[in-house]
């Protein structure tokens, strides 16, 4: 046991040595211990990352869904699996037992069958954050299917775009979903995006808001009634360690969204392990992650990771402003939490309102807290640890990545002595390293440079769906024989990391992560636009927010510029959807290039940040005059 649950810093250390100097031996016992196996693996690990390819637990057999039901049914078949909040306070809140839990992914499991999903067959779900959700997800385990959640705020284009993707034959939706005082027509979306995915045969659809939705015949069916009938048992599938757990899509900084796929066995162990020590996880503790399980904290850290640990996992399906800014803190109070998982952008979102909203309330149940998504600034980070953890508790700061699977650097707490904007220490088996512009390893502290993993951990996604060599090209050709994360990182002297932001052409707006080119090819198919450029600048709330620079055609030249704005608005939330409207538009008479035709963001980007007193070099624009122009014009 004493590799599963870090107490003290030097217990850390020596942890973290053991698992440097050995990491076969060291996965290989925590995977023994603390998991259960139809068979065991016949290597630990064998990896290449100039392929790039990695296999964790090779040989190994097992279903997921055992490990984070099944066999926590001696012990604890009473105990709440997943409590469910529900948007509305006045709704009763929800209490899924594992016992039940497993009925549920059970029948559902038999549904799925039913309806000829096989093993390997892939499903996207489309649903809200609601119980159905997070039973889907185990009842594709259960039976083997690969599933690909697409986040419930998507348009019907980004859905249609990731179903043909990865070519889903079924589509689990609801009939719409709750936001705070707003109901949102997911159906409505499902029925747009299916017209362009011929291959799709199947919707189940999970009734919530009662909503008087059109129901095709032949394709779509209500859920809860083929639920009911179906027997509340299903043998777990025996899957490969290596088969395919989920597809999620993430965005590049080009093109098509990326489908990473993760596998079975190594997914789970990192996601438990992580789980286990960076929210100190004891079993009468209730556990709360505010993200969407549409996004890979929700998968990691709502579903797999506690589940598997046997944990109380709160699902809440309503927003931090609903019915007042002080829903968090009602919920915490209410069902005790112990541990709270959120975002640095609903932190700064509720710092801005009256501190009455929090101190109304008894936070005495909380132990740790938590953030994700994006760098925290430092006046969000005491606000949180004054305000909510009244500086009783420690707040990790998680950095990690879709592509990841789990959290790779972490403060533990009660261990790692924190330190506001730093995401301290890499977990025991992350090895990480800073390197520089020539592409070497920069030793030392006291340096900064772009983050890249030099070891495999269990949890990294093993490609892009259908995409090997983009896999290859993205992660592991800016350094021979690392994965690069895509992010900058400064080493302080004591070693703790802080993440200092992406270093490419993706922008994390209130967490999410927003490529600039499918934004961009969104924008250019309104026509009156000739071109486009997207950049980030600095937005208290949202963390970052989108400026766009516009050229018109000359047909768009004498249109009024309000209404273009709201149109090129409803193009990008058609396509991508509203998370992606850009907050500032600016038309401009052309782009500052390079002689190679690219685009110099930086210089855009220092614009929309009014930072312009240094713009750098210029004299390699091949139009520079056109630099003057956007900034005496900037917004
Ligand atoms: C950023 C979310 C600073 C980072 C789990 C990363 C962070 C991207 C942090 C991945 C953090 C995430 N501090 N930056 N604690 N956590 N990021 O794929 O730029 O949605 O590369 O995964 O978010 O976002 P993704």
């Amino acid at each position: 046991m004493s590799n599963y649950h870090i107490k003290h810093l030097e217990e850390y250390f020596q942890v973290y040595r053991k698992s440097v100097r050995n990491p076969e031996g060291f996965w290989e016992e925590i995977a023994e211990e603390h998991f259960v196996w139809r068979k065991k693996w016949n290597t630990v690990l064998d990896w290449d990352f100039s392929k790039p390819e990695i296999k964790w637990y090779d040989g190994a057999k097992l279903n997921i869904t055992e490990n984070c039901i099944d066999r926590h049914l001696h012990i604890r078949s009473d105990k709440t699996a997943i409590l469910f909040e529900p948007n509305n306070p006045n709704e009763e809140a929800r209490h899924i037992t594992y016992k039940q839990l497993k009925e549920k992914v059970c029948k559902m499991a038999n549904v799925l069958s039913e309806k000829g999903i096989k093993k390997g067959d892939r499903v996207v779900i489309y649903l809200p954050m609601i119980p159905e959700l997070a039973i889907s997800l185990l009842a594709c385990a259960r039976i083997g299917a690969v599933h690909s959640v697409v986040f419930a705020g998507f348009s019907s284009t980004a859905l249609s775009t990731r179903i043909n993707d990865c070519g889903a034959k079924m589509v689990l939706t609801s009939d719409g979903s709750y936001r705070g005082s707003k109901t949102i027509d997911l159906k409505g979306i499902v029925d747009d995006a299916l017209e362009d995915c011929p291959d799709v045969k199947s919707v189940l659809v999970a009734k919530r808001i009662n909503s008087n939705i059109v129901m095709k015949k032949g394709r779509d069916e209500w859920l809860a009634p083929l639920m009911e009938k179906a027997y509340g048992d299903y043998p777990p599938e025996v899957m490969d360690a290596e088969d395919p757990l989920f597809i999620l899509y993430t965005s590049g900084s080009t093109g098509r969204p990326k489908g990473m796929m993760h596998t079975t066995a190594g997914y789970m162990v990192y996601s438990a392990y992580t789980f286990k020590n960076v929210f100190q996880y004891r079993e009468e503790d209730v556990y709360w992650c505010t993200a969407d399980i549409g996004w890979i904290t929700g998968h990691s850290y709502i579903v797999y990771g506690p589940l598997a640990n046997g944990a109380t996992t709160v699902m809440f399906e309503g927003v931090p402003s609903y019915p007042d800014f002080g829903r968090f803190w009602d919920v915490v109070q209410k069902h005790k939490v112990s541990q709270f998982y959120t975002a640095p952008t609903a932190i700064r979102a509720l710092a801005k309102e009256n501190l009455d909203f929090v101190t109304k309330y008894d936070l005495s149940s909380l132990k740790v807290l938590g953030t994700v998504g994006e760098p925290i600034n430092e006046e969000a980070w005491h606000w949180y640890n004054d305000h909510v953890g009244e500086k009783k508790c420690p707040i990790v700061d998680t950095w990690w990545q879709t592509e990841t699977g789990g959290i790779l650097i972490s403060p533990i707490p009660f261990a790692t002595p924190t330190k506001p904007t730093y995401a301290t220490l890499p977990m025991p088996g992350i090895q990480p390293a800073l390197m520089d512009e020539n592409g070497e390893e920069i030793q030392g502290n006291q340096v900064d440079g772009r983050l890249c993993v030099k070891f495999p951990w269990p949890s990294i996604a093993r490609t892009i769906w259908g995409d090997h060599k983009r896999y290859k090209d993205t992660y592991f050709s800016a350094y021979e024989g690392k994965y690069f994360t895509g992010d900058g990182a400064l080493r302080d002297e004591v070693g703790y990391y802080r993440i200092t932001g992406r270093v490419d052409d993706v922008i994390i707006v209130s967490g999410h992560n927003l490529g600039t080119a499918p934004i961009e090819d969104a924008i250019n198919e309104h026509p009156a636009v000739a071109e486009s450029a997207i950049v980030g600048f600095p937005h208290d709330i949202k963390g970052n927010a989108l400026y766009g620079y516009v050229i018109l055609k000359e047909t768009g030249e004498s249109r009024n510029r309000d209404n273009l704005k709201k149109e090129i608005n409803q193009m990008i939330t058609e396509h991508i959807g509203p998370i992606a409207k850009l907050n500032k538009i600016q038309f401009v008479p052309g782009l500052p290039k390079t002689r190679s035709g690219k685009i110099m963001r930086r210089i855009l980007r220092k614009i929309a940040s009014k930072d312009t007193s240094n713009l750098g070099d210029t004299s390699t624009l091949l139009n520079p005059e056109v630099v003057d122009t956007i900034m005496k014009e900037s917004l």
